[in-house]
């Protein structure tokens, strides 16, 4: 069973479903509202785990009662939390989710007063336990601490670097990791409206790496180490119910189908299977029966 430890945030989220998304000031009717565990990483180590991988997660949780639901969600999904980080000030992360029915977009307003997992933690981590070390690319400072860490401690370990939103010093991140998962979010954010392109341009600042775009319900697309690419087209499902962690869920198709020891294009396929199931349910419990 191969050991994976994600690195990155867990959060409430409050998921409002409407018809259709609201125009700026306008009451709409709300036609149910849901509350869920989730957060990138939380939400990857949660279908890495259904798909089989042993998990565990390094992230911060506050001691209120939210945080402590959140800690039994966690471990009820067969994550292992001991490396995580309790605090006593700050307040759990909440992120605020309109879905719309019409579109299956989920629109997000994310609210933080929480540390971050904090460089000296993760130093405590044996990584000798793990095949495999997720990170969400948010605190970039700390987590090029962590990962040159890994480079010095366990070079051989295999790391995965969640790039979704634009940060400050990102890019530095890139050579110290063997897999990039980049959002579309992120390709805007540097002007490419093509991800095989923002891959291309990514590919010389890190010529080991593998690099994975996901791009909504066009699909997805990687460029491999040795420069090969691949498009892969979207599995829709027959109706979109719920968008929302897909993209997490793709991450987690990605990082399995390396741990199976597949070659790129097929796990570039497995992923978007997987993240268009996803997209065909609400939530992710059961997503791989
Ligand atoms: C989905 C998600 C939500 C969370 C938000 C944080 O990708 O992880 O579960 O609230 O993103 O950015």
């Amino acid at each position: 069973m191969a050991r994976v430890l994600g690195i990155g945030n867990a959060t409430l989220d409050i998921i409002h479903q409407v018809d259709r998304y609201p125009r700026e000031n306008e009451e709409i009717r709300c036609n149910a509202r849901v509350q869920r565990f989730g957060g990138n990483a939380a939400n990857t180590l949660v279908v890495l785990a259904q798909l089989g991988s042993k998990c565990g997660w390094a992230g911060t949780l506050v001691a209120d009662a939210i945080g402590r639901q959140l800690a039994d969600y966690l471990v009820h999904q067969d994550i292992d939390i001991s490396a995580a980080e309790w605090f006593e000030t700050g307040s759990m992360p909440v992120s605020s989710v309109i879905l719309s029915r019409q579109s299956g977009s989920r629109t997000i307003t994310h609210f933080r007063d929480l540390a971050e997992f904090p460089v000296v933690a993760f130093k405590a981590i044996d990584l000798h336990s793990y095949d495999w070390l997720h990170f969400e690319g948010r605190n970039v400072a700390a987590v090029k601490q962590m990962l040159e860490q890994v480079r010095r401690r366990a070079p051989a370990l295999r790391c995965s670097l969640e790039v979704e939103k634009p940060r400050e010093g990102m890019e530095s991140l890139f050579s110290l990791v063997d897999v990039l998962l980049f959002s579309r979010q992120y390709a805007f954010s540097r002007e490419f409206a093509d991800p095989l392109a923002l891959l291309r341009a990514v590919h010389p600042s890190c010529p080991d790496a593998d690099l994975f775009c996901a791009w909504g319900e066009e699909g997805a697309v990687a460029l491999d180490s040795a420069g090969n690419e691949y498009r892969q087209a979207a599995v829709s499902p027959s109706r979109v119910v719920d968008t929302l962690g897909a993209g997490d869920t793709f991450n987690a198709g990605v990082i399995n189908g390396y741990l199976e020891g597949r070659a790129v294009g097929e796990i570039l396929a497995a992923a978007c299977l997987l993240a268009g199931n996803k997209c065909g349910q609400d939530g992710l419990e059961n997503l791989v029966r």
